[in-house]
């Protein structure tokens, strides 16, 4: 088994049980670094180019906190509009030309299969910061990072994914990670929203225990993990079904209050319908936890792609 960590981290079916060790680790020691105010400066002069082509908050700015703190600097691009993608230029050329002014490449789109033909145009460091409805692997590598703090370890939980299980690539990334644990994994979404195929024969293939269920209410006793994600409006072609769908779950205080003790509750954010702020009171609230998480993460991360 290779321990190397992936150069340019696609999908998270590039990594095993070394690499991702090797990245709870150093995940814990920048968190330490930034504890006592002392990250190390080792992207001091490298240049970091986030490309974010879909909206995005929490991404592209705990990226650019995580390269700022570790001493880089930043070029990006928000939204299509402001670039040549407009004009038509291919991702292709884009990439071709951005890696003549960075060290390392982040990029968000909203095509699957985008960061396939960025790579295909570069050998620098780079990162998927999600594509379309396909994968968001540094996310994923954020809620596998908390699952492990919150809980103390991940094998043997029992982790229960609730809303748009079809069409969040935080989903189906975590998905993919977890294959490398002993877990237990619940579907719980509308009949419309559940597991693609290809990702179900995915689990089937590789062994990993699983269900596809409708109600919260029922499965909620059984979860370590709730892990909640948002209806995603912008992959709807019909609008009539995601009105009809958009509010398949409401999280409430009453709710969680039914779940294990140990139960934690965790969203990608952001939050649309979903989980009520009364919950935020909670102690089994993560989902701003989560959030902290994301800059030690994403500072290891950055680390291991460009250093190995
Ligand atoms: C997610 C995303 O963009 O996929 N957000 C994030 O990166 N934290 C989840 C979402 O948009 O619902």
């Amino acid at each position: 088994m290779n321990s190397a960590f992936p150069r340019q981290l696609v999908s998270t079916k590039q990594l095993n049980p070394k690499n991702i060790q090797l990245f709870l680790e150093k995940t814990a020691k920048m968190e330490q670094a930034l504890l006592e105010n002392k990250s190390s400066q080792i992207m001091q002069g490298k240049i970091m180019a986030a490309l974010f082509y879909e909206p995005s908050t929490r991404t592209r700015l705990s990226f650019e906190t995580a390269f700022h703190k570790l001493g880089g600097k930043i070029i990006s691009v928000a939204g299509s509009g402001s670039t040549s993608i407009k004009k038509g230029e291919t991702i292709y050329d884009t990439i071709k030309v951005i890696e003549n002014y960075a060290d390392i490449i982040v990029m968000r789109h909203a095509q699957i299969g985008a960061p396939g033909e960025a790579i295909n145009a570069t050998q620098k460091p780079f990162i998927n910061g999600g594509d379309g409805a396909g994968e968001h692997p540094s996310q994923s590598l954020i809620d596998l990072y908390t699952i492990y703090k919150e809980h103390g370890k991940i094998d043997e939980l029992t982790i229960g994914f609730v809303g748009d299980v079809k069409y969040s690539r935080c989903i189906h990334s975590l998905t993919y990670l977890l294959k490398n644990f002993k877990t237990k994994l619940v579907y719980i979404s509308p009949k419309e929203l559940a597991m693609p195929h290809e990702i179900k024969k995915f689990l089937t293939e590789n062994k990993i225990t699983f269900k596809e269920a409708r109600q919260i209410e029922t499965e909620i006793k059984n979860l370590d993990v709730m892990y909640v994600n948002r209806i995603q409006k912008e992959r709807f072609d019909d609008m009539e079904q995601y009105k009809k769908l958009k509010h398949s779950y409401i999280i409430t205080t009453k709710l969680v209050k039914t779940g294990k003790k140990n139960l934690i509750v965790m969203d990608p954010l952001p939050r649309v319908g979903g989980i009520l702020t009364e919950v935020d009171q909670l102690p089994q609230a993560a989902y701003f936890r989560q959030v902290k998480n994301s800059v030690p993460v994403r500072m290891a991360l950055v680390d291991l792609v460009m250093n190995g």
